[in-house]
């Protein structure tokens, strides 16, 4: 079987002429198997003391030649790999500087180990090739495997241990690039991914990563054992104990080896955990229940999310995509029911970041627990903010007031957020230390020079470092900058609710007075929010302002259901026969029901009932009936009322008789994707005549209208296909909906994203009368 990633190989000459490994047990012979497997070498030889692994390995062809001394078998190697126990590495590197001597190995061979712990290889090379008239070989490059397996030996080899494992390379400022770029191109070829950094740093990390874990596994079977009544402790220790202690059972001699080889980074992470236990002796001798919980929300969220925490990809792998909607022509299309929508995106977001910048606690509702908000939460626990929850929605925060924030330890991640960075962007500007922000990779396409450049002219410090004005951000804190921000005045050049909240926030922590006067209304949720935290705002029209220097006090959120998430469930019920659907209490905040606006210039049946308001914004039972639609010229006015639901709307204009024009909406191009480009492509796949503009697009609806009481909403008017999402959660679910009126199946690939912000969207449209198949493909877990 061949695991090469690379082709490259299997047409031209192999990597090497001969690779030389020492040392048969599992690492060292899985890797020979890979070699020859993948047909790595044109020889492969080995030493190993222990006589049965090399005449197994010659008997079985694994070998060219095999022997107990180097010298035996090293001649015409291009590449060494040491694999053996780290206390032994020293005598190896002095046989093979006996090689060199003798004449019988060249001077550039590349060597490399494979030993965990790298500091001390580089130590024992330099204490064996200091007495060398050329100083340390120029292909001595470090490594270090991150694969292993639960059995050892020559027998437990598997030429598949490295794929899709990392490998640690740790060049010296004495390799020979030539050396690094050749073990790299080894170890890619058998499967692994290969990263580099400093043995110092090797050492440290994988001190708390590995040696750490390992020791404090051993340490607590031992703890156990020693209790008199061990047998019943033992008995009674359910999966916790077997959980936590499963790596106890590794080798002893190993990892005695591997505690005095990283002695020193072994005990500063040590000596940190010995710190963090006293801390959480403390906390619970004093019964702090609010730092323990922070303490133990903040360790559970890290532990859910660490894989993209600490390696800052995304918390839906956009490489590595592959779940789908898979939709099927059915008899009957009609939705009906009542349903309750998820929480409001926008509020959610909110209520993290002003409960946790307010004074005292703060408890919200209905919370989204979308990845959106998700990450916005993450975000302020890695800046000390204790959240307790999500749990159903419901989250206390214990507000830290407007100093309190910490700095995060490592650079805040938004995930897919645009909300999340503009506006956390804003209250980072502001602090006295220095952020850094950034996204996945549709995020960190996105423009955030509008934000930047109007918190620099405030005195922000902020560099936008990707490739265009693009995430991630670079904040530096007011310590260095030796003032506070400066009030401005701000004529936004775009209606955008993100770049005003962004602003609005930095001017909490400014001088003067900040002002920002948009172009058209946008979402006003951080202006009523602010209000209902008791800070002052000033709305005069489309002037907005704030004074610096106040205060937020903590209180209740109730947040009221999605009314973008409900849009797709309204035009599902408009545009497919025989439905009726009723969705519960969805925001009607007159600054997000463009959508509803623009259905009822459509012709759409759509009525509301129980209004009333729930913590601060109004909300209302939206009930939507079977309509025949009517193609309409959108105005331009509500296109900020409206800026998510376009995808599902341009699903309502193809139903539509006669032709939808929409004008005025650039900003459609700038969010997940291109909304303008992306919905035209798929809307075309499907057999819709749509032309696109500028700013905008223009649809051919194919309803045909019948008489007025008769609906048409029964014939198909889209084909079948392949529709791609571009990342983008609305033109997933927008293009579900239009498979209620698809002649033929239509599949919808990278619907991970419908995450960010419908989580259960398939589960709840199959419940109210669709048919979604959700095809999970392949797992992504990279953590
Ligand atoms: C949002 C504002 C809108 C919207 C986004 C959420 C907010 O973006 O598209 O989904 O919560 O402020 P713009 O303000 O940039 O249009």
């Amino acid at each position: 079987m061949s695991y090469l990633k690379s082709t490259n190989h299997l047409t031209t000459e192999p990597l090497f002429e001969q690779v030389c490994i020492i040392g048969l047990g599992l690492i060292g012979a899985s890797l020979a198997q890979a070699i020859k497997d993948n047909s790595l070498s044109k020889r492969l030889v080995a030493v190993d003391k222990h006589q049965p692994s090399i005449s197994a390995a010659l008997d079985q062809g694994l070998l060219d030649a095999g022997g107990s001394s180097l010298a035996q078998v090293v001649s015409g190697s291009d590449l060494i790999v040491i694999a053996i126990p780290v206390q032994a590495v020293s005598a190896a590197f002095t046989e093979i500087k006996a090689a060199m001597q003798s004449g019988i190995l060249a001077y550039d061979c590349v060597i490399s180990d494979v030993c965990s712990t790298k500091a001390n290889v580089i130590a024992a090379a330099n204490d064996v090739f200091a007495t060398s008239r050329k100083g340390l070989p120029t292909g001595l490059v470090p490594a270090h495997p991150i694969a292993g397996a639960e059995n050892s030996g020559y027998h437990a080899r598997r030429s598949d241990l490295f794929i899709n494992h990392s490998v640690i390379i740790c060049p010296l400022a004495s390799t020979d690039e030539s050396a690094i770029t050749k073990l790299r191109q080894l170890w890619e070829s058998v499967g692994a991914s290969v990263m580099s950094m400093d043995a110092q740093h090797h050492d440290a990390v994988l001190a708390h990563t590995s040696h750490l874990p390992h020791l404090l596994a051993y340490n607590l079977v031992d703890q156990l054992a020693s209790h008199d009544d061990n047998l019943n402790m033992f008995r009674y220790a359910a999966g916790g104990f077997r959980d936590f202690t499963r790596i106890a059972a590794s080798d002893p001699k190993m990892w005695h080896d591997i505690f005095f080889a990283n002695q020193n980074a072994i005990i500063d992470a040590l000596d940190e955990y010995s710190d963090y236990l006293q801390n959480i002796r403390k906390l619970i001798i004093d019964k702090d229940s609010t730092a323990l919980m922070g303490l133990l929300g903040r360790a559970q969220a890290a532990r859910r999310h660490f894989g993209h925490m600490l390696t800052s990809t995304p918390y839906t792998d956009t490489s590595a995509m592959s779940a789908s909607y898979i939709i099927s022509p059915n008899t009957s299309n009609a939705v009906n029911g009542t349903i309750t929508i998820p929480g409001d995106k926008s509020i959610s977001h909110r209520s993290i970041m002003f409960g946790s910048i307010a004074e005292g606690v703060t408890r919200v509702t209905g919370f989204l627990e979308g990845e959106d908000a998700l990450a916005t939460l993450q975000a302020f626990r890695d800046m000390g903010v204790t959240i307790e929850g999500p749990d159903n929605g419901k989250l206390t925060i214990h507000g830290v007031g407007m100093n309190g924030l910490k700095p995060s330890k490592t650079p805040i991640y938004m995930g897919n957020s645009g909300t999340s960075m503009r506006l956390l962007a804003g209250i980072l500007a502001a602090q006295e230390f220095d952020s850094v922000l950034t996204g996945d990779t549709s995020l960190n396409k996105r423009p955030m020079e509008r934000i930047a450049s109007p918190l620099r002219q405030m005195g922000a410090i902020i560099q936008s470092t990707g490739t265009s004005g693009t995430s991630p951000l670079s904040i530096t804190g007011r310590d260095k900058a030796g003032k506070p921000m400066q009030g401005i005045e701000y004529q936004m050049p775009v209606a955008s609710a993100q770049i005003k909240s962004c602003l609005l926030l930095a001017g909490l922590w400014s001088e003067g007075t900040t002002t920002v006067t948009q172009p058209e209304v946008s979402r006003d949720h951080t202006e009523r929010m602010l209000s209902a935290f008791g800070y002052d705002v000033n709305v005069d029209g489309n002037r907005i302002s704030v004074e610096g220097g106040g205060k937020l006090t903590g209180g209740d959120i109730a947040v009221p259901a999605d009314i973008s998430s409900a849009a797709f469930f309204m035009v599902a019920a408009a545009i497919s026969q025989g439905s009726e659907l009723t969705l519960s209490q969805v925001g009607i905040n007159p600054t997000r029901t463009g959508v509803i606006d623009i259905l009822k210039l459509m012709n759409v049946d759509i009525s509301l009932s129980n209004e009333t308001h729930v913590g601060g914004e109004p909300v209302a039972d939206i009930t939507i009936r079977s309509s025949n639609l009517q193609g309409i010229e959108i105005p331009e006015h509500l296109v900020p009322l409206a800026i998510d639901e376009f995808p599902v709307l341009f699903v309502a204009a193809s139903c539509a008789k006669g032709r939808t024009v929409l004008t005025g909406a650039k900003e459609l191009r700038v969010k997940e994707s291109d909304r303008i480009a992306v919905m035209a492509d798929g809307l075309q796949t499907l057999g819709i005549d749509c032309t696109v503009t500028e700013d905008g697009l223009i649809i051919e609806g194919k309803g045909t209208q019948g008489q007025s009481d008769e609906m048409d909403n029964q014939q198909p008017v889209f084909g079948g296909g392949h529709i791609t999402s571009h990342h983008d959660h609305r033109i997933a679910m927008s293009f579900a909906v239009a498979s209620l009126r698809a002649s033929k199946q239509i599949i919808i690939e990278g619907v991970e994203t419908v995450n960010t912000s419908f989580p259960g969207f398939a589960e709840l449209a199959n419940q109210v009368g669709m048919s979604i198949e959700v095809d999970k493909g392949a797992e992504t877990d990279n953590a």
